[in-house]
């Protein structure tokens, strides 16, 4: 193990030993490469620099009390990032190939992941990108995916708690036929100057309304949105939003608890209808929020200061599974190093 404060890391990116390269050419996929160089030489008029193919993942490791080093579906990761290669002309990145390079890179950096006690995980992210040149728009002939990993702390330093939230009305991070579905970098750029504007006003994060009637619950910058009322977990269903795998657990780990489930299109004034609503991802698994705030109407929809409790049996199910305490009876667990 390295010698780190683990307890106190930052979600920032810190260097490891090595990545895992893979690289795309003459129509088939080439052999696994190490390489501790954290640097890429690309030509000037590659693809992904000019017309966005770039297409990213983010998941983790876990160091589990009993020992164990856990990564958490990573087959629903493989499958996310090959229909976002559906969706922006990019080949197909094998599931044995996304899963062989997630295993390696992981073992190979096996001293940078965080202790048990911390909290703190090994973020491991995945990046797919156009390198042949091309003027015209048009796709690359030539790939290159990447593995890098950093270690990250604990989203929740002082414990499990609640954030405020706001839906900004002014932008769009993705259409209802754009690329909102997909893990693609363009999605991100569009939301840098809403999520900007949502932490200058002293909010967690921005939520975005549907694009077209800006009528419906979408999501946010980076997370999906779920409200609790009647003993249903509700979740919109929207085709501008990302296909979260914490959400699409979280739903079944509120039916495996004897809740409903319900995805649908939100209204957002059905929001004052929720007793318990939360921002869920990789990143924290669940954000409890205590307030949204729809700065246009000045309206404020409340939630509570502290978390709810379904919104806490949730998390603590959903974490107890993916660190090996809770039966992980659906098999989305996987043991990395023993
Ligand atoms: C836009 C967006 N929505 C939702 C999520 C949550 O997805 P997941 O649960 O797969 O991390 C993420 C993070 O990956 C995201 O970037």
């Amino acid at each position: 193990m390295k010698d780190l404060d683990w307890k106190n890391l930052s979600f920032g990116y810190r260097p490891t030993d090595y990545n895992v390269r893979c690289y795309y050419r003459d129509g088939k996929w080439g052999e696994i490469e190490v390489c501790s160089d954290e640097y890429l030489k690309l030509h000037m008029a590659a693809t992904c620099l000019h017309y966005g193919q770039e297409a990213f993942e983010g998941l983790k490791a876990y160091r589990c009390k009993d020992g164990k080093v856990r990564t958490f579906r990573v087959k629903d990761n493989a499958e996310r990032l090959q229909s976002t290669c559906r969706g922006i002309m990019m080949p197909e990145v094998p599931t044995e190939l996304f899963t062989e390079m997630v295993n390696k890179v992981v073992r190979l950096n096996q001293e940078w992941i965080p202790t048990y006690e911390s909290g703190a995980t090994l973020y491991i992210r995945p990046l797919l990108i156009g390198t042949s040149a091309q003027v015209g728009v048009h796709p690359a002939k030539e790939y290159l995916f990447m593995i890098f990993v950093t270690p990250v702390g604990p989203y929740f330093k002082g414990g499990f708690s609640t954030n405020p939230y706001v839906i900004i009305r002014d932008f769009d991070r993705s259409a209802p036929l754009g690329t909102g579905k997909y893990k693609v970098g363009g999605n991100y750029a569009a939301s840098l100057f809403a999520n900007n504007l949502a932490h200058e006003k002293g909010y967690a994060c921005e939520f975005y309304l549907d694009a077209k009637e800006k009528k419906y619950m979408d999501e946010c910058g980076a997370a999906n949105f779920f409200g609790i009322k009647d003993n249903t977990y509700v979740t919109p269903k929207s085709t501008s939003i990302l296909p979260s795998i914490t959400n699409r657990s979280l739903m079944q780990v509120a039916e495996d608890l004897g809740l409903k489930v319900e995805r649908r299109p939100i209204p957002e004034d059905e929001l004052d209808t929720f007793e318990e609503a939360g921002a869920c991802g990789t990143a924290a698994v669940i954000s409890p929020i205590s307030y949204i705030d729809d700065l246009d109407t000045g309206k404020r929809y409340s939630f509570g200061d502290q978390p709810g409790p379904i919104s806490k049996k949730l998390y603590d199910t959903l974490r107890g599974i993916q660190y090996g305490e809770i039966q992980d009876k659906h098999g989305w667990t996987s043991v990395v190093i023993e």
